[in-house]
């Protein structure tokens, strides 16, 4: 709910007034004449958890592609915070606070976990690179890197080479080393993809304390991941948004439930 800045009916104090952390306008995509995101106009309000569900190709991480300036759009814009990122490269929108889950791709199996971490920290920190500044951090960052692999449920496994770890470990490895940025804003790209059912299960709680104190866009195709977690769902299809709600609004509609009949293998 939108609150007026001016104070409650009552006079009395109002929570702060909500702020939209990302929104697109006509946002659009073309792939040599194929239009993956198609007039998307998209509002992630600050501290939600935003779902985005679509049937396969359906244009999720596309559009994630160009809320994180890897792919440039087409035509329309993209705010964070109301700051207009449009065509900004990857990096200065990170700067801005909005950051992706790593690719499980991008992980070193030689390196332990405790490495990933340390190396995320050297990285980037808020106030942009820092690796001049590593050295003389290193005693205060011994205890943040074991805070998020606690985080995760990693630190047993602290020292072991990444290369011996279990599926669901390695996905619980890239989300900490997100959260190592601790962005405002956080992008996950189907964070339980590939896992059991007890690995969903941690991960939804996961999830929900990197949530605390922050914006999550969240594309999963599990169902209860998302209902468990979201407190808005976009849904897409074929690049545009097919409709919006709370998860029991958009479950329940009419045009989803068609969208998805061809999907039913996908839960
Ligand atoms: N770089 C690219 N060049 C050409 N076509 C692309 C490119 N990236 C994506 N597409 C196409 O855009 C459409 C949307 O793809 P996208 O990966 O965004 O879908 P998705 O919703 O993430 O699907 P999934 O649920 O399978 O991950 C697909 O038809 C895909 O083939
Ligand atoms: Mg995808």
């Amino acid at each position: 709910m939108r609150r007026d800045p001016g104070g409650g009916p009552d006079g009395g104090p109002v929570t702060a007034v909500e702020r939209v952390a990302v929104r697109t306008r006509d946002l659009t995509k073309v792939f040599r004449g194929f239009r993956a995101v198609d007039s998307v106009n998209l509002e992630v309000r600050e501290g939600n958890v935003h779902a985005l569900v679509g049937p396969n190709g359906a244009g999720k991480t596309t559009l994630f592609n160009l809320l994180t300036g890897f792919v440039a759009p087409t035509s329309g814009t993209i705010e964070v915070f109301d700051e207009d990122v449009t065509g900004r490269p990857p990096e200065q929108i990170a700067r801005r606070g909005v950051a992706r889950s790593f690719q499980i791709t991008s992980l070193f199996d030689s390196l332990t976990s405790r490495e990933h971490v340390e190396l995320a920290l050297q990285g980037t920190g808020r106030q942009g690179f820092r690796f001049w500044r590593s050295e003389k951090l290193l005693g205060r960052d011994t205890a943040r890197v074991e805070e998020l692999l606690g985080q995760v449920g990693l630190m047993p496994l602290a020292d072991t080479p990444v290369g011996a770890l279990a599926y669901g470990q390695k996905r619980a490895l890239e989300l900490s080393l997100a959260l190592a940025l601790d962005p405002p804003v956080m992008l996950l790209d189907e964070p339980t993809a590939g896992m059991g059912t007890e690995d969903v299960d941690r991960t939804i709680e996961l999830v929900r304390r990197i949530a605390a104190g922050r914006t999550v866009v969240l594309v999963d195709h599990n169902m209860r991941v998302v209902g468990s977690l979201a407190d808005r769902v976009t849904v897409l299809q074929q690049g545009r948004i097919l409709a919006e709600g709370d998860y029991d609004e958009v479950r329940n509609d009419e045009r989803v439930i068609t969208a998805y009949l061809g999907e039913a293998h996908h839960a």
